[in-house]
């Protein structure tokens, strides 16, 4: 079976590199109907965002103290608020927003080694909350259905990068009402609420598109992986890490001819993207992991391991065309599964793929280009408008409980 699918494999990668020669250039295709139509909308004129002013400890005091944030993998947070600085959407005038923006840099708070810590997130936000309730009268107007924030942290607005602890303390209570622009995107987790927006992480456009080669390129390479399969120091047994997928993949396939998978990062990891049919994003529950962003503006077929996940801009972006869905109970079955693929179905996932639209809505450019993640992040937001009636409370009238939560989340920040 084994050397039958690699024969069969090898067969197809020639063939492919073969159909993609240089007089034949990949023609791009792009999806007919809502998907594509909805990735190059133009959000300018559909929506106004008024930006809070906070006093810089909120913001660019914390990048200033660290500019390492401007570039780890959360830096959405603060990419967004230069974005919407100067966007078109802006307006100086609160009266004529649909909706409101809370600069604040949660995840700019970095270990030595680079990581974001969360601990003191839900109390810088609650003193942010608290300043804007009172010192405008838009919050309190709807404790917050109208305002958005961007919470691109491991678990979102549960602030906490460990699953069972992000689960314990659940979505800041502040948040209830509001919308969440976030990462983390799992169907059925209690961090993750109705109507939240989810976003790629931030990856670096100038470093990706430094390392583009000639788009002729053969694809010798069937599948393609390179990162952790267990994490050694917290989870030997790699049960818990990314729930097992990876160690499931090394277990299976570290011998396997097709698949070049390894734990080394090569210099040239992203010009061997470029090179590759396949390339495996076992997810787990982080949607945020760089390679799903990767793979898309490498052309590289994603292979999404992770049952049910919430992909970015997944109301835009038509993942089920364009990247493979794999179980992970069916992980030991990867290479009948990527082999059984037909070519005419690779070819177009691959040019839909190369649509320059898919690539730009992974990314957070500067400056910002039209369809780029900034603009799918306002088209979601001016898809929930008009705003029902319903948001908007009676005077008087409270919903949101300022004393539910954790107790050390109360200390002031
Ligand atoms: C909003 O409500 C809070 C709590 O009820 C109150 O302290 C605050 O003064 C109100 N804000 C405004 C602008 O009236
Ligand atoms: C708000 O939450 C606190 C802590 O969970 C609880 O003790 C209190 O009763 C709640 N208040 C209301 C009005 O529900």
């Amino acid at each position: 079976m084994r050397t039958w699918s690699w024969v069969f494999a090898v067969a197809l990668v020639q063939a492919l590199a073969g159909s993609l020669g240089a007089e034949q250039r990949p023609h791009t295709e792009r999806i007919s109907g809502s998907a594509g139509d909805v990735l190059e909308d133009n959000p300018v004129g559909r929506l106004k965002v008024y930006v809070y002013e906070l006093p810089s400890k909120y913001n660019k005091k914390l990048l200033q103290k660290d500019p390492r944030c401007l570039n780890h993998m959360f830096a959405a947070e603060i990419y967004m608020h230069r974005f919407l600085l100067s966007s078109a959407v802006r307006t100086l005038n609160p009266e004529e927003a649909d909706w409101f923006y809370t600069p604040i840099y949660t995840t700019c708070d970095l270990t030595p080694t680079g990581l974001p810590l969360p601990f003191k997130s839900p109390r810088m936000m609650r003193s942010a909350i608290q300043l804007i309730s009172s010192n405008w009268p838009y919050w309190n107007r709807t404790e917050g259905a109208d305002h958005f924030f961007v919470v691109p942290h491991d678990f979102g607005a549960c602030f906490h990068y460990q699953e069972e602890k992000a689960i314990e303390r659940g979505i800041l209570s502040l948040h209830r009402r509001a919308t969440l622009v976030q990462t983390f995107g799992q169907r059925n987790h209690v961090c993750l609420k109705d109507g939240s927006i989810t976003i790629p992480p931030y990856a670096p456009p100038q470093k990706m598109q430094a390392h583009l080669i000639p788009q002729d390129t053969p694809r010798s390479i069937f599948v393609y992986f390179r990162g952790l399969f267990y994490d050694v120091n917290n989870d030997p047994e790699g049960g818990y890490y990314a729930r097992g997928a990876r160690a499931a993949v090394w277990e299976n396939f570290k011998d396997n001819p097709l698949f070049d998978i390894s734990t080394d990062h090569p210099t040239t990891y992203y010009e061997d993207m470029q090179r590759a049919v396949f390339c495996l994003c076992p997810l787990g529950w982080a949607p945020w992991s760089p390679r799903l962003v990767e793979a898309v503006v490498f052309g590289c077929i994603p292979v999404i391991i992770a049952d049910d996940i919430v992909l970015p801009f997944a109301d835009a972006i038509p993942w089920e065309e364009i990247g493979v869905f794999v179980a992970e109970e069916d992980v030991p079955n990867l290479d009948t599964i990527l082999t059984s693929i037909s070519p005419e179905v690779i070819l177009r996932k691959q040019r839909l793929l190369a649509n320059p639209s898919m690539k730009r809505a992974m990314l957070f450019p500067q400056p910002a280009q039209s369809g780029d993640a900034f603009h799918q992040i306002l088209n979601g937001l001016a898809r929930k408008l008009p705003h029902h009636r319903s948001v908007y409370l009676k005077p008087g009238e409270k919903v949101l409980n300022w004393t539910a939560g954790p107790v050390g989340d109360l200390k002031p920040w």
